[in-house]
């Protein structure tokens, strides 16, 4: 991720110094950016001289100490608190007062970052999608300690940078993370119940639901390793919620090193020759499918609104922009109309007495007074 974002700001203009305590992967970055470059070359959306410019832009450094004098630094480390938490106390010895310490990641609580620093109003959380160069969300995560003044600075500089930025609170997941969970559990747990296969679950979220991947074609192409771990940790975050519960076959998955892509097996089989078994293209069984995921969807952006973790405007954007949805999740509500969400959900709830199912408040008071959502 690192490499990604170093490229990014070196684009908009910056001089950006990028630091790695494995020297290796300074080459790995510096290689893999060539080739970006080159590739970028050859489809025309960049000259050879901005190319060249780009590259020179980016200094790769071995020493924390020649972070001197830098405005912005955004930590994209290995994703351990008291590593992160270190490097961040360290960075401040190192560093004049005005500058800004962003992290990058992904799960940890910003608030417990910043509390490493002396002056935690400057700590906050810049969170990039990978690959960063690409993805255009970026979540803006003030921590309890965060500065007004900090978090406008950090939004208008990543706003600068063409990228569209989401406000949200400093809870497990942020909006993007906490939001797509049921994406992936409930597809897991419609497998689990037999309802379908793999391909069939996928061909009904891409093919009715006009997602861009079907649930375990992405859970493979993110690693069920990580996809996994994310899980667990947004489970634990939350204090055990059933809505967040992890699956077994995933865990399975995970232990048997069936990783997806790069392990070449996950959910399917990426071998050589290997073939794909062909969906069930029955469309009362994928409406079925896609409908019990996308109310639990909707559900969780509407209870993400309710707990003021990001404005509904936010919410949408954060997963049309981070995850390519198809649509935002709220707009997707008024669209099926929420009264209908809640009436699904409350099916659900009722039938397996499973509190993974129960509706947000904020979704039965809204149905109640007749509301939808306004952007
Ligand atoms: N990979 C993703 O899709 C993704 C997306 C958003 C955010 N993130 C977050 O970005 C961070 C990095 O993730 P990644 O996938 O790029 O990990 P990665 O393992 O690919 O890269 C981490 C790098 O940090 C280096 N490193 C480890 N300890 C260090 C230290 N003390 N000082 C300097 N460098 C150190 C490692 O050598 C490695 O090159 C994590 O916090 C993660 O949550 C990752």
């Amino acid at each position: 991720m690192g490499s990604g974002i170093a490229q990014v700001a070196s684009q908009s203009g910056h001089e950006v110094v990028l630091f790695d305590t494995n020297a290796e992967q300074l080459d790995k970055a510096k290689g893999k950016l060539a080739k970006i470059m080159a590739r970028l070359i050859e489809k025309g959306r960049v000259t050879s001289q901005d190319s060249e410019a780009i590259q020179n832009r980016i200094t790769y450094i071995t020493s924390m100490n020649d972070f001197a004098g830098s405005g912005l630094i955004i930590e994209a480390i290995i994703e351990n608190i008291d590593i992160k938490k270190k490097v961040f106390a360290d960075l401040e010895n190192i560093v004049d007062g005005n500058c800004i310490l962003a992290s990058n990641t992904s799960s940890l609580s910003i608030a417990s970052i910043a509390a490493a620093c002396i002056k935690s109003d400057r700590v906050i959380g810049i969170h990039f999608f990978n690959p960063a160069p690409l993805m255009p969300l970026v979540e803006i995560v003030p921590a309890v300690q965060t500065s007004d003044a900090t978090t406008t600075a950090a939004r208008d500089l990543i706003d600068s940078w063409k990228k569209i930025t989401v406000l949200t609170k400093d809870t497990p997941g942020f909006i993007v993370n906490r939001v797509a969970r049921p994406f992936y559990g409930e597809a897991l747990k419609i497998y689990e119940e037999g309802v379908a296969d793999f391909a069939t679950i996928d061909w009904a979220m891409t093919e009715l639901g006009g997602f861009r991947m079907g649930p375990f074609t992405l859970m493979d192409y993110i690693g069920n390793d990580i996809n996994y771990t994310v899980t667990e940790t947004v489970f634990k975050a939350f204090y055990y919620d059933p809505r967040y519960r992890p699956s077994f076959t995933q865990k399975r998955h995970s232990e048997a090193g069936w990783f997806g892509r790069k392990s070449g097996r996950g959910y399917y089989d990426y071998s050589q020759g290997a073939t794909k078994s062909a969906p069930n293209t029955d469309t009362e069984v994928g409406t079925q499918i896609l409908n019990r995921i996308l109310v639990l969807l909707i559900n969780e952006a509407i209870d993400a609104v309710f707990l003021n973790i990001a404005s509904p405007k936010d919410v949408d954007l954060a997963m049309t922009k981070g995850v390519n949805y198809p649509k935002g999740l709220l707009q997707w509500g008024n669209e099926i109309g929420l009264s209908n969400v809640l009436a699904q959900l409350d099916t659900l709830h009722a039938e397996y007495g499973d509190d993974k199912y129960r509706a947000s408040v904020l979704l039965r008071r809204m149905v109640k007074s007749g509301e939808s959502f306004n952007f």
